[in-house]
């Protein structure tokens, strides 16, 4: 880190150390308050917590680099040696393993599944809940033994709880066999860092909070030749209350347009099948570009590549505009299935959780879209036991559930985050009501889904095909245009194609069914 980083550090830190200090006495005096209370509190005193530093720190300070390259002394580094990620969490997460598979790969490491035989092994983290870090914490456990056993293993912590303060200082006290500790932001650092690892007598910590940066050109090791992600931005400037993704993500960046474009072009000539558009927040996409192009935009672009399937993920309701809605509704290669987070179904929650939109601007947009596009169908995130949440609270969130008519949700419990807004907020709700009110979701959940796989019962659907089925190798698995896993028998030369499946037997998370036809037509 040079001096200007760290300066840089220290300034984000004291004003953070400030802002704390505030919220804590305003929050003091709401202690034994209502709900009401709460959202007259929140309405008074809620500003996002970091946005306007992170505007501040300007949209001129993002700078594109085009021109990475391992240079020639890291190059060798790696030969006969075996590197293996453990990867915790989201799809940015798994994506993030492929770019850290491709730089070791290029410095010579190998890939291993076997933990005894690695020479290095990197947890990549995930920050989003309690439990996520639990896990880790666990993991780092249990790799103390493997270390004492083999000294020159390399043990190194990544993603997002390495982005955290209190995670980093709980390693540097705790977990002396750790050797390596860096950012979402270094990603691209590794080759130097894996070197100052061996050479160092003490641990390397290389944490930025300074994230302007977009490194193109990483080298990536895919995990499949048929599927793939693309990432379109990074960071989120949502600062919803109870998340920490905009701390640990950072501020959010839009890869260029035409880097987009040419990497989806150049993944449909190597012959993948589909790609997803990743971000925290794909729907603010463009809004930090200087030209005036979005998501919708980028869509309809890519609509006229030959590749057969488009998606995205994760969408946030309050940017999901009109001309996105109208590029999908043609249809093409642009997938039928929507992924949109509604967190609650009680307009004073959402209020609470600083989600921007009402439940009933909720439905509008879900009515909007079922408009452009008859046959969309729609998943959700849903958090229940958000702090003081009340029983009839709760239940907007079953009845908005039954409106939509969702076909799949991720369901949580509120799980308080260090630093967050919601974390300091005072709580009534026992652990035990939350946990009843995750069942009674789950139950419901459970039976939309059900219903929506009997549906297809009966029905020929479009399947591009995976592989081999986890289970049984003689049987074929895939997903229909909708998300939607089959298991189905026909001939192994069928994967890597969309071909047609009638199905046979509906079950709650899958269907079975039977191959047709060959490879259909696609374009
Ligand atoms: N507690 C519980 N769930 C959370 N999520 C994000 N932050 C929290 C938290 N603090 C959930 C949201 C989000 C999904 C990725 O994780 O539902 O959409
Ligand atoms: Fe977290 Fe998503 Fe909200 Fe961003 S939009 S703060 S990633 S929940």
């Amino acid at each position: 880190m040079n001096e200007k980083q760290r300066h840089e550090q220290n300034q984000i830190k004291q004003s953070h150390a400030s802002d704390q200090a505030s919220d804590e006495r305003n929050l003091e005096r709401l202690k034994d308050k209502t709900s009401d209370d709460f959202i007259k509190y929140f309405e008074a005193t809620y500003e996002p917590p970091n946005l306007r530093k992170a505007q501040k720190r300007g949209k001129q300070d993002i700078q594109y680099h085009d021109d990475f390259e391992i240079e020639e002394q890291f190059r060798d580094l790696g030969v006969g040696k075996k590197y293996l990620i453990r990867t915790y969490g989201c799809q940015m997460n798994e994506h993030d393993t492929e770019v850290m598979s491709g730089i070791l790969e290029e410095m010579g490491y190998e890939a291993t599944t076997d933990q005894k035989e690695a020479d290095m092994i990197l947890l990549n983290t995930c920050a989003i809940r309690e439990n996520a870090e639990n896990k880790v914490f666990g993991e780092l456990g249990h790799l103390k033994s493997l270390k004492v056993e083999n000294p020159d293993l390399i043990i190194g912590v990544c993603g997002c709880m390495s982005q955290e303060e209190s995670v980093v200082n709980r390693i540097l006290a705790k977990h002396h066999h750790v050797d390596l500790i860096f950012g979402t932001h270094n990603i691209h650092r590794l080759p130097q860092l894996v070197q100052n690892a061996y050479l160092s007598k003490e641990r390397v910590v290389e944490v930025w909070s300074k994230e302007g940066d977009v490194i193109e050109n990483l080298p990536k090791r895919r995990k499949g030749q048929i599927k793939a992600w693309v990432n379109i931005m990074y960071g989120c400037d949502k600062f919803c209350t109870y998340c920490i993704v905009p701390y640990t993500r950072g501020k959010e960046r839009s890869r260029r347009p035409e880097d987009i474009i040419q990497e989806v072009r150049h993944l449909a000539a190597q012959g993948y099948k589909e790609v997803t558009f990743l971000g925290q927040n794909v729907n603010a996409y463009g809004k930090d570009l200087d030209i005036d192009f979005g998501l919708g935009d980028l869509m309809d672009e890519v609509r006229k590549i030959d590749i057969p399937r488009v998606r995205f993920t994760t969408s946030h309701p309050r940017d999901f505009d009109d001309r996105l809605i109208e590029v999908l509704g043609k249809g093409d290669n642009l997938m039928p299935h929507i992924h949109l987070p509604v967190q609650s179904g009680n307009s004073d929650v959402l209020k609470l959780m600083g989600r921007k939109y009402t439940r009933e601007q909720y439905l509008e947009l879900v009515d909007k879209i079922k408009e452009a596009i008859p046959h969309a169908t729609f998943s959700t995130d849903i958090i229940v036991g958000f702090p003081n949440e009340t029983e009839e609270q709760f239940e907007d969130t079953m009845t908005l559930y039954d409106e939509v008519g969702f076909e799949h949700a991720y369901t949580f419990i509120f799980s308080p985050r260090d630093g967050t807004p919601a974390d300091k907020f005072k709580d009534e709700v026992t652990e035990d009501e939350k946990k009843q009110r995750l069942y009674r979701l789950n139950d419901k959940v459970n039976a939309y889904a059900k219903e929506a796989m009997k549906k297809y019962e009966g029905q020929t659907v479009k399947v591009l095909v995976e592989g081999e089925s986890k289970n049984n190798p003689d049987v074929l698995a895939g997903y229909t245009e909708h998300s939607k896993l089959v298991n189905f028998t026909g001939p192994k030369s069928a994967i890597g194609d969309i071909v047609e499946v009638e199905i046979t037997q509906a079950k709650t998370w899958s269907l079975d069914g039977v191959m047709v036809e060959e490879a259909v037509e696609v374009k």
